[in-house]
């Protein structure tokens, strides 16, 4: 385990980060997983599996999730007035590994609704969250998309969770 105790660079922050150390950096973040899924003025469906995923206000109820800049899905995400995010449940990470893969239709052959506003909902998510596109906000290499949520729906179960590169689940889910 790496020490605690890091080295002091003084107050010259100039230098930036290496690619990889960043990337090194943020893997011990855990977090959960989500897809986030729209569709295009045309109707077709679109949708990226995310773990940058944050809650940004209660009231009103406001969350992100960030897009980077290369994804086929971009367009339609910019263009979209809206948006779904489903938080995915332990078992789902085939359903996370299907929406990270680059291809055609990724809902081909998929069970899923349609919101009134016509986004693609995914059945059995652990949550499910409608959102409207409040902001877009062009951040580094990736967008910013704040939605305001309008519906959501829970359900019983653990989250998948997101680690060091790797899908995990919680272990015993016991308090600290
Ligand atoms: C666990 C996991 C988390 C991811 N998180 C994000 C993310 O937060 N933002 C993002 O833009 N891409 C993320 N990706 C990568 C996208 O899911 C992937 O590049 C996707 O194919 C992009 O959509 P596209 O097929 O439309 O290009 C993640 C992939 C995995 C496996």
């Amino acid at each position: 385990m790496l020490s605690r105790r890091f080295p002091d660079h003084g107050h010259v922050l100039t230098k930036s980060i290496s690619p990889d150390l960043f990337r090194a950096a943020l893997s011990h973040w855990t977090s959960g997983v989500t897809v986030v899924t729209t569709s295009d003025p045309a109707g077709s469906h679109h949708g990226f599996t995310a773990s940058a995923f944050s809650s940004v206000s209660l009231d009103p109820a406001l969350v992100l999730v960030c897009l980077d800049n290369r994804a086929n899905c971009y367009e339609a995400f910019d263009q979209s007035s809206g948006f779904a995010v489903h938080v995915l449940a332990e078992g789902q990470e085939g359903l996370a590994g299907h929406f990270a893969r680059k291809g055609a239709d990724k809902f081909a052959g998929l069970d899923m609704d349609l919101s009134p506003a016509g986004l693609p909902l995914l059945p059995d998510a652990l949550v499910r969250m409608e959102c409207r596109t409040e902001r877009r906000i062009p951040a580094g290499d990736h967008l910013i998309l704040i939605g305001e949520v309008l519906e959501a729906q829970t359900g019983d179960g653990d989250p998948l969770v997101y680690y060091r590169s790797d899908f995990r689940r919680l272990a015993d889910g016991s308090r600290a």
